[in-house]
């Protein structure tokens, strides 16, 4: 059986789309959701599918900790970032090296970086009158968003669009791509 552990902080429709598309596998799970925001909607999520949660603070992130030592007991084949607002640790990047994944919501390398999350890229897209927009699916290196590609996918930006509903149009690419780009990778 291979392990997916999610990384997420927020909503976690992505980390439900994971956990639902696995469900029935026999040979890819997810194995638990990690998460350092104790009441985000992915911890509501992860518990309603029986998807052990951990949570961990900011202290536990920058240092050697329990997180490290609860990681490793998952044995993670694959870590996924979706959604998750943190820095990634470099010790843990390391330790894992080809196996942790993030997922953006823009056409990498354009909007991203610290602070490029969320509503923040689509606001940004809009505001550039960008005629497209779409998703990044990329592997984590010491820097945000900055990591090699994996997968992209892309989506028109339509005349009167909001930054809800270009968010709502990037959302069904994700839940396309995601769980094809982690099937793929874990085979
Ligand atoms: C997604 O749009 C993802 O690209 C970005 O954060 C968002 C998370 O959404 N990294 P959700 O929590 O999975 O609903």
């Amino acid at each position: 059986m291979k392990n997916i552990v999610i990384f997420a902080s927020g909503t976690g429709s992505n980390a439900l789309t994971l956990i639902r598309h696995f469900r029935d596998s026999e040979t890819i799970r997810v194995k638990a959701v990690f998460t350092n925001v104790v009441n985000a909607g992915v911890v509501e999520k992860a518990i309603q599918e029986d998807v052990p949660v951990v949570t961990f603070t900011r202290a536990m992130s920058d240092e050697p900790s329990e997180l490290d030592v609860l990681l490793d007991r998952n044995q993670p084949d694959l870590i996924v970032l979706a959604g998750y607002l943190w820095l990634f640790p470099a010790r843990i990047i390391q330790k894992y090296p080809g196996k942790i994944i993030n997922l953006h919501p823009a056409l990498l390398p354009k909007y991203g970086g610290k602070g490029m999350w969320g509503k923040a890229v689509h606001d940004a897209v809009l505001k550039n009158g960008e005629t497209e927009s779409g998703i990044s699916i990329h592997f984590v290196n010491e820097k945000y968003d900055a990591g090699q590609m994996i997968a992209q996918a892309k989506c028109p930006v339509l005349p009167g669009d909001t930054p809800d509903r270009l968010a709502g149009r990037i959302h069904e690419l994700e839940y396309r791509l995601l769980p094809e780009v982690v099937e793929e990778l874990l085979k």
